[in-house]
């Protein structure tokens, strides 16, 4: 039997830089509520969404994600060139098949990076995160490209009470490569099947066209269980991740959950118990809920506005569809 060689990485793997892209249009609550029979004072109360951004004819999937790509490689001082993988979280790509990530990968220039989609959904950017990290120790990749991107708006019933005021679109990318010190901390992941159906899909696409009413099958989502799930489970995750990362409170600098809903935001910090120091991502009232693109979007306005500066720590939550959850802290580019 043959001895196997193996590849060896870089001992310790680092986010190198971070991007987004928001859509040009800014959606108020007073443009949604018509269709759902609601009030721009309900959707505040219950989720904290003021705006939301909806994105235009040109702001396709593969356009949005290639902004905030440029960005974070340009924050990188990354050339497409070194990027030998792009890992896209997303479920709204239109295609079944290829994944968005090649057609990304070609029009960056990358030197034909190995290029993937994955769904995780809400989750899919954390856990995209933590692949790169382990790729580039294990040295199957040099620098990664992990794109968190999504038009949700494309799947969305618009007169649908449970989402249409909540979900949205966007993209955040992070470079990720070999770093003098750790910075991407131990992931802590999971899910929890049992749970399968409360944020999905409506039906099978093969139901679709059997139905010979073909509709676009929307995403659905029973809103109240996922908002007790994620309020009471996703807190000792987050302090799981701390813990792994063998990081206290006491040194936490950022704190950038999914952006799901102000209160779920909210309920995590208060069960944390994080001190008022911590500065905590609320990019949720201005963007909605832009699913693998949140975390990202939220860091990287976190970072423009100089609330998160070169050198702090961030505990990164995400949490959604599956149900799925993964939650590291990393260290801020
Ligand atoms: O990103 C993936 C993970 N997703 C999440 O984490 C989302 C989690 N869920 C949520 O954010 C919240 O469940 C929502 C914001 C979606 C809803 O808030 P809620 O506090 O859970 O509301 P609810 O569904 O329990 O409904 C409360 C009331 C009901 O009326 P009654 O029975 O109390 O009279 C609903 O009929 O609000 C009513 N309602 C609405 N009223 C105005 C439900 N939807 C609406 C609406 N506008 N859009």
């Amino acid at each position: 039997m043959a001895t196997l060689l193996q590849s060896q990485g870089a001992q310790h793997a680092a986010i190198l830089g971070v991007g987004s892209y928001r859509p040009a249009r800014v959606v108020p609550n007073s443009e949604v509520v018509d269709a759902i029979d609601s009030s721009d004072e309900w959707i505040q109360q219950r989720s904290g969404i003021k705006t939301r951004r909806w994105a235009g004819p040109e702001e396709s999937v593969q356009m949005m994600a290639v902004a905030a790509a440029r960005k974070a490689l340009d924050r990188a001082g990354i050339d497409p060139r070194q990027i030998d993988t792009v890992v896209v979280a997303t479920v709204s790509h239109m295609l079944q098949t290829p994944a968005v990530a090649t057609a990304i990968a070609h029009e960056l220039g990358t030197d034909q990076a190995a290029a993937f989609d994955i769904s995780a959904a809400c989750a899919g950017f954390c856990h995209g995160v933590s692949m790169a990290a382990d790729f580039v120790r294990a040295g199957s990749a040099g620098h990664v490209l992990v794109i968190g991107v999504e038009r949700l708006t494309d799947i969305l019933d618009l007169h649908d009470r449970g989402t249409a005021f909540i979900f949205a679109d966007g993209a955040g990318a992070a470079v990720v490569g070999p770093s003098d010190t750790p910075g991407i901390g131990p992931v802590v992941w999971g899910s929890d099947g049992e749970q399968f159906d409360l944020i999905r899909q409506r039906e099978d696409w093969r139901d679709v066209v059997a139905s010979g009413d073909p509709v676009m099958p929307h995403l659905v989502m029973q809103g109240n269980p996922v908002f007790r799930w994620a309020s009471f489970a996703m807190a000792k995750i987050g302090q799981q991740a701390l813990d792994r990362a063998g990081v206290s409170i006491d040194e936490l600098d950022v704190f950038v959950p999914h952006q799901a809903n102000m209160r779920i935001i909210d309920a995590m910090a208060r069960s944390m118990k994080l001190p008022p120091r911590v500065k905590i991502a609320r990019d949720i009232a201005e963007m909605g809920n832009t699913s693998a693109a949140s975390i990202p979007l939220a860091l990287d306005r976190m970072i423009d506005e100089g609330e998160a500066r070169s050198g702090d720590t961030a505990l990164l939550v995400a949490f959604g569809a599956g149900l799925a959850y993964a939650a590291q802290v990393v260290t801020v580019p």
